[in-house]
Formats: C-alpha cells, sequence, structure tokens
C-alpha cells in the first residue's frame, strides 16, 4: 500500500478503531462466533470491540492463525489485518540452545543463521513479530531471564543483538515472507532487578545506562528492528512503561528509533501495582503520554483511551495508529493477510534438526578435563542422574517445542560405540537416598561415570530467580556418593544460567556445560562426548565461586583498594573474608580437546591518533592433532581516565577453526572508536592517553601484549 492510501485509511477510521489498533491480546479472545466468554467478560468487553484491536500474541498453529484472520476480516469494518506476534526467542517448534549458550558460540553467523530458521518455521506458522532479542546487559545468575541474554558483556551483546535482528528480518521484509520483524526489549535495565528478584526494582546511574544498557538496543536499531518492548522496572523511579523522558528523549530522539513501542504484558495496568497510577484510566494516561503505541495483554486502552483523547493529544494517538498500521503494511499483510503462512508437511524439520545439532554442538563449553574427555572405543561407561534420559532439554521459552521430540543424552549416547548403561531418575528434586544408593552401585567398576545433573526448565527463565544457584543438595550428594566408588566422573551440566561449581568440582575430572541445547541436544552432547565434535564454546557468564559474589562481572570498574598480588591477605581491600574475588570459570573460558597456543605478537605501531588503527598480529597454533575452534580475545584497559572504568574491557575476538598441527596468522584491528567510553556529559568520547592491551583464551587468561598511546590529534 502506497503511504497515500494508508494515510487515507487513517481518515476513515474512527476512535474507537484507532484505539483497537493499539490493543493487543490473546487467541483465546477469540472464542467460535465471538461469545463473550473468560477475561473478556471479566473486562466487560463487547464483541465489537474485538473486531477492532490491532493485534493477537501467542498464537500455536497455523490452523488458529488463518481462522481468526479469516473471522475477524470478515467481521471487522475497515478490514485492516491482524498483526500476529509470538515469543519466538530460540526456535519455534525445532528448539535450539537457549540465547546464553548461542551467545557462549562468540560467533555472529551462527546466531543470525539460528534467527533465520526459525523466523522461516515460525512465518509458516502464521507469525509476523517475534519478540527477540532480549538485549537486557546481565551480571546476576539469580536472575532466571539470563538465560535469554547474550552474557555480561556489552560489546558481545552489541554483535549478538544486531546477529539476531538480522536473522530474524533478512533484508526486505516486504519481499521476502520467511521473515520476522522482529522487537528489542526490554527498554531498560531489565537485567538490574536488585537482588536478582524477577520484576524487582531497577536503580541505575546515567552513567551506567549510557555504557553498558543502551548499546545493545541501540545496535539493534541500527539493525532495523521494527518494534521495542519496554521493561516491568522502574527507570529513575519511574516504571519504563510510564517513563516519557526514557522513551521520548531517549528511545524515539537519541537513539532515533521510529518503529513501534510495545509495553510488556499487562505492563500498563501494573502501573497501579506500581502505584503510580490509581486506576486503569490514570495508567493509559501515563502509558500513553509517555509513549506506548500498543497496550499487551490489558484492557487500559481499550477501555479508557476514549476519555482520555482530546484535541491536544489526536495527533499523538494519529502517529501511535499510522507506526502499527505502518508496520502491518511494511510485512505486506494489506496485501496478503495470510502472509508466509503454510500447511504443515511431515519431516519438513529434517534440515532445521540437521542445523540445531551443528548449532548445539558449538554452544557447549567443557570447563575441565583432566584427560577423561573425549571417551574411548569400548570403554564401560555407566550414564547417571536427573538428566540422563530427561527430554526437559529444551529451555524455559520453547512452548511450541515438543519435548517429547527432543533428543536426550542417553538417545544421543545409545547410539554410540560404548558400553552404555543407564540410570535415569525423575527430573525436579525427588532423587532419594535410595536412588543415590542404586547409582553408586552401577558406578562400581565402569570406566566412566557421566552424571547427568543440572537445572529443570522451571527453574531457569521468567519469574524463575533464585537465591542459591548450585546444583540441589541430592545432585551434590549424588556426585559425593558416586565419587567414593569411583573418581572418573565426567558432569553433564544442563543449565540456564552459571551454575555455582565450587563444592562439588573437586570430585570430578570433567565438566561439560550443556545448557538447555534444544531438540537435537542428545546427539550434539553425544558427538562431543566421543569426540566426533570438539568443544568450542567460551563462557558468556562467569562462573562465580559462590551466590554472594553477584552481580559480577569481570568487566567491574576500578576501585580505589583494588586486590593484588602483594595485598591478597590484608584487611581494608576490596575483597571478601572467606573466598576470593576471582570467580571459578571466568567469562570467556572454555577448553577444546585441541590445544592453542599464541605466538609471535606483533604491533603495526604503538602510537596513533585521529581516525588512524593499529594492528596486533598473532600466530595461533593448534599443537596437537585434533581439529578444532577456539575465541582469541583482546582486552584493553584505559589506564587514565575520567570516570572509574573496568579493570579490562573486551574489545575484540576472532574466532578461527584449526586443523591438527595447523597454525594461522591473525590481525586484530584497533581505532579510537573501540577505545570510546561514557563521560560525565554522557557523551561517548575517547581521552588521549594510554592503553595496556591483553591478549588471550579468557578474561583471566588474556596476558599483557604491550601498551599503545592514542592521541586526538597531532
Ligand atoms: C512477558 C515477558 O517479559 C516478555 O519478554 C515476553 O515477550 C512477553 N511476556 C510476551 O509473552
Amino acid at each position: 500500500m502506497e503511504q497515500l492510501e494508508l494515510l487515507e485509511l487513517l481518515n476513515e477510521m474512527t476512535i474507537d478503531e484507532k484505539i483497537g489498533q493499539l490493543v493487543q491480546l490473546t487467541p483465546d479472545f477469540f472464542s467460535e462466533g465471538g461469545e463473550i466468554t473468560g477475561p473478556m467478560q471479566k473486562w466487560n468487553l463487547e464483541s465489537e470491540k474485538l473486531y477492532q484491536i490491532g493485534s493477537i500474541l501467542g498464537t500455536h498453529t497455523s490452523e488458529q492463525v488463518y481462522s481468526i484472520q479469516q473471522d475477524y476480516l470478515k467481521k471487522s469494518r475497515l478490514s485492516i489485518p491482524l498483526i500476529f506476534m509470538a515469543d519466538v526467542i530460540h526456535g519455534y517448534e525445532t528448539i535450539f540452545p537457549i540465547p546464553l549458550a548461542l551467545a557462549a558460540t562468540f560467533d555472529e553467523a551462527i546466531v543470525e543463521k539460528m534467527a533465520e530458521l526459525s523466523a522461516k518455521e515460525a512465518t509458516e506458522a502464521g507469525i509476523h513479530v517475534t519478540f527477540s532479542p532480549m538485549a537486557d546487559y546481565v551480571k546476576d545468575a539469580r536472575w532466571g531471564r539470563v538465560l535469554e541474554s547474550n552474557g555480561e558483556d556489552v560489546t558481545l551483546s552489541n554483535a549478538l543483538t544486531k546477529a539476531y535482528v538480522k536473522g530474524y528480518q533478512g533484508e526486505d521484509l516486504s519481499k521476502d515472507k520467511n521473515r520476522l520483524a522482529s522487537c528489542v526489549k526490554h527498554f531498560i535495565g531489565y537485567g538490574a532487578a536488585e537482588g536478582g528478584r524477577d520484576y524487582n526494582t531497577v536503580d541505575l546511574s546515567d552513567i551506567e545506562i549510557a555504557q553498558n544498557y543502551l548499546p545493545p538496543f541501540e545496535a539493534a536499531i541500527d539493525a532495523g528492528a521494527e518494534l521495542v518492548m519496554t521493561s516491568f522496572n522502574t527507570v529513575h523511579g519511574i516504571p519504563s512503561t510510564a517513563n516519557t523522558s526514557l522513551i521520548q528523549k531517549i528511545l524515539r530522539k537519541q537513539l532515533n528509533f521510529k518503529g513501534v513501542v510495545i509495553s510488556d504484558w499487562a505492563a500498563v495496568v501494573e502501573l497501579i501495582a506500581h502505584r503510580v497510577a490509581e486506576d486503569k484510566k490514570e495508567a493509559a494516561l501515563l502509558a500513553f503520554s509517555a509513549g506506548i503505541d500498543m497496550d499487551m495483554m490489558s484492557d487500559s486502552y481499550l477501555s479508557n483511551l476514549k476519555e482520555i483523547i482530546n484535541n491536544k493529544n489526536k495527533e499523538k494517538l494519529d502517529e501511535a495508529v499510522l507506526r502499527i498500521l505502518n508496520l502491518k503494511n511494511k510485512l505486506g499483510l494489506f496485501e496478503d493477510p495470510y502472509r508466509g503462512l503454510t500447511k504443515k508437511e511431515f519431516d519438513k524439520n529434517k534440515n532445521l534438526r540437521i542445523s540445531a545439532c551443528e548449532i548445539a554442538e558449538k554452544c557447549s563449553v567443557l570447563l575441565k578435563n583432566e584427560n577423561i574427555l573425549p571417551l574411548i572405543k569400548n570403554q564401560k561407561v555407566a550414564l547417571i542422574g536427573p538428566k540422563a534420559k530427561s527430554r526437559d532439554i529444551l529451555g524455559a521459552w520453547s512452548w511450541i517445542g515438543d519435548k517429547e521430540e527432543a533428543v536426550s543424552l542417553s538417545d544421543g549416547l545409545q547410539k554410540k560405540d560404548i558400553e552404555l548403561s543407564v540410570l535415569g531418575f525423575q527430573d525436579g528434586r525427588e532423587l532419594s537416598d535410595k536412588n543415590i544408593k542404586k547409582a553408586v552401585r552401577l558406578a562400581e567398576g565402569q570406566d566412566i561415570v557421566i552424571l547427568a545433573v543440572g537445572e529443570t526448565s522451571q527453574e531457569t527463565g521468567e519469574a524463575a530467580s533464585l537465591t542459591n544457584i548450585n546444583l540441589t543438595r541430592n545432585q551434590e550428594k549424588l556426585i559425593m556418593e558416586v565419587s567414593k566408588v569411583n573418581k572418573n566422573i565426567v558432569l553433564v551440566l544442563f543449565n540456564g544460567r552459571p551454575v555455582e561449581l565450587s563444592s562439588i568440582e573437586c570430585f570430578v575430572k570433567g565438566i561439560l556445560v550443556a545448557w538447555f541445547p534444544g531438540t537435537e541436544g542428545g546427539h550434539a552432547l553425544a558427538n562431543l562426548l566421543m569426540g566426533e565434535a570438539n568443544p568450542q564454546g567460551k563462557l558468556p557468564m562467569s562462573f562465580p565461586r559462590a551466590v554472594g559474589q553477584l552481580p559480577y562481572t569481570y568487566a567491574h570498574l576500578s576501585t580505589g583498594r583494588p586486590q593484588n598480588e602483594e595485598n591478597k591477605n590484608q584487611k581494608y581491600i576490596s575483597r571478601y573474608m572467606d573466598e576470593e574475588t576471582t570467580p571459578l570459570y571466568p567469562f570467556g573460558f572454555g577448553l577444546s580437546y585441541s590445544d592453542f597456543e599464541l605466538q609471535d605478537i606483533k604491533f603495526s605501531k604503538k602510537k596513533f591518533k585521529g581516525n588512524e588503527s593499529i594492528s596486533i598480529d598473532v600466530t595461533v597454533k593448534n599443537k596437537n592433532m585434533n581439529s578444532g575452534s577456539t575465541v582469541i580475545q583482546l582486552y584493553s584497559q584505559d589506564i587514565v581516565t575520567t570516570v572509574a572504568r573496568p579493570v579490562r574491557e573486551l574489545k575484540k575476538w576472532i574466532k578461527i577453526d584449526l586443523l591438527g598441527h595447523d597454525e594461522k596468522r591473525i590481525s586484530f584491528s584497533l581505532t579510537e572508536r573501540d577505545l570510546r567510553y561514557v563521560h560525565p556529559n554522557l557523551k561517548s568520547k575517547v581521552d588521549s592517553g594510554k592503553f595496556n592491551l591483553y591478549l588471550g583464551f579468557d578474561s583471566l587468561d588474556a596476558k599483557i601484549i604491550g601498551t599503545v598511546e592514542y592521541h586526538e590529534s597531532n
């Protein structure tokens, strides 16, 4: 549709029809024949209003989308098609590893591919928009939603957030019907919930917001994300959903966002619970005035906005409606309201499943390996634990994915050339002493014991905050008891967050982090355990020694009393009395069956100015016969700064594949842009001065390789 036609359509709309466009409801409002039931009745909605709403979220099948759209188009006066949105977070039906696991690849191409493949499956089921990526900066593993994040590093998150948007949206949404519009969320600060408790208070400084929280949103918007979702939390004391300065000054003006702003689920009506609005009418007024275009799952707009609209804000209403019509138009819905829909064909998932397996192989992180992995052909192996046979490996956001279709670790290992015995338990916390005794009996006399332990999908994701992030007591007991009869233990950990492993790590010789690996998890893990695939994942979030270290990031600011080798055990320095300050496994860490080494580091120059760049060349060598991949990481430390800055921060990384005994020369390039930081006036710039550079295979291991000097001009 041409822009002029859209404006004509807008002119034809009544005020009720305009308000309707700003409303998003679930499909259960649409029962056969528009009969008033359930929440509709509770909200006192007339059925006429239902045929004016703009959007539906959370449909399950293409048939459902088809019948709702058909019914709606028949009964609504102007036949403006509904736009269907859903949480397609790491796959639709075929489930890929969780986003935190995908971040462990340090690989934009993989994330982009995952997003493209999920978009195809979702659009075939009639979805137009995904509520992904989640660009929230996180450093507190107690918060269950770290599962959906890119981890604790903002530069990595910028790159991956962009990759999600590119993968979902492709080049042109109007031409490619297998692409989804992307909604980046949650704007802003959601990951900083106090105490790691979901939906809790957030209070952040402007510098912190500008430095760490905004950039991934900026990256998504630059990549063309069509929607932004506001967060549940407060920012500067005001809930984001009612925060005018956040939406108008920062999102619209500073980030130049032109697309649709949608609230999170019921967040408009929740302004009442926040106690910033007295009733739904005030809630609607606050959210609308702040700039929320679409009210997700509340009747605040639908039932109250009409009373609020007057001559002063009429234009604002038109602008919001036009943004939504524009999005529908961009997706080609006026020409084809059934965009992308197909009838299911049996076995169409085959190729997707191959990709899901390949991707899952690249996400696992090998944390420990004392000459125990890979397994050797014909070894006697016992696979034991609550996750041994479990198909609860999809993760918290896999609501369309079918657990029964998932490949368990036991399914995967059954196909391998080993002598396998399996003892699986129910998922959850019911690992009884009797079962532990059984496990001990089985473990005796085996060459290797694989203990498959971890979290259930219920314990991770939204509304799954924890005060303890260790394994449950009975799982820890299982490990300790088994270790009394067999020392050759490999732990395979299924998790949506960093897990505290301090008390059990010493009882095992190998640890493989599987995360929630998705539909093909069991195949991928079996390939890794057998050495048919080589682990290459790197932690996108540090695994702390103790929950008390949280929130934690390797990129913490320099303090006035830093701990170092000399003052390590003294008092009155920034440290804990009962624990080390470093994590157990740091950001960027992950082992491989290959053995990589860096050699012959050369700087193109050590001083640079203006927009010059410097390059740092290094040879990466694989010292053994196993082909593998690794990530070489370049960190910097700005030596003297205007505001306190991180002790070190990731600037660049290069992922390379090397054959056995092979080597490659790689080159990092650094410019002034890479060294900028946010100053007290909230502008990003670099100061002239010196920078220490560190190179290595993780945030702790990276060794100083030299100091470079930058000058703004001659
Ligand atoms: C609430 C979650 O916070 C958000 O991430 C999600 O997209 C919406 N629900 C819709 O399901």
